[in-house]
């Protein structure tokens, strides 16, 4: 609607002001009527900058984490909210669960070492996937 009015009004402006007068001095009523239009876009501008800043950034370390668990097929056996196999534990908050970076490491290295008569699988993972994977596990968490 207020844009429509504004469009509108800018529109018609050559037809209701006809002060044929340039200097701005002498034109308070335009002049204000300017500086409030920079105003607003320039708040309007402001307010989406600052929106755009407070989108919380993804680790980028999860993003690769949830990749690999698709690929290795972790949710055949582990269930994600709802998605995947139930032979194993559901991992929708095995953040909460186990939020010690060093467990799940040594878990993925040897789930044995740590689950003793696990049968979840060793798998090829190097150093890095390891830390994704990792990282994915620890960000699934209940939001607090
Ligand atoms: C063949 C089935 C199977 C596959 C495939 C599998 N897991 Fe598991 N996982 C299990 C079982 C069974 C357990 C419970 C025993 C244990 O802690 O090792 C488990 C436990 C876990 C735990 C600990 C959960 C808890 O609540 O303590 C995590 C984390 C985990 N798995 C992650 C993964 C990831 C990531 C993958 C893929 C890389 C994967 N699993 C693939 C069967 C599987």
């Amino acid at each position: 609607m207020l844009p429509l009015v504004v469009v509108l009004g800018l529109f018609f402006w050559p037809f209701i002001d006809r002060n044929p007068v340039r200097n701005p001095i002498k034109r308070p009523a335009a002049l204000v009527s300017g500086v409030l239009f920079l105003l607003v876009v320039f708040s309007l501008l402001g307010i989406s900058f600052k929106n755009l800043y407070a989108v919380p950034r993804v680790d980028p370390a999860l993003v690769r984490g949830r990749t690999l668990f698709s690929q290795f097929g972790c949710a055949g056996c582990h269930r994600i909210h709802g998605e995947g196999g139930a032979v194993g534990p559901d991992l929708s908050y095995v953040g909460d669960k186990r939020p010690e970076r060093e467990w799940h490491l040594q878990h993925f290295r040897d789930p044995q070492s740590v689950s003793p008569g696990s049968f979840m699988p060793k798998f090829p993972l190097d150093d890095k996937q390891l830390n994704d994977v990792t990282s994915y596990m620890l960000g699934l968490k209940r939001i607090s």
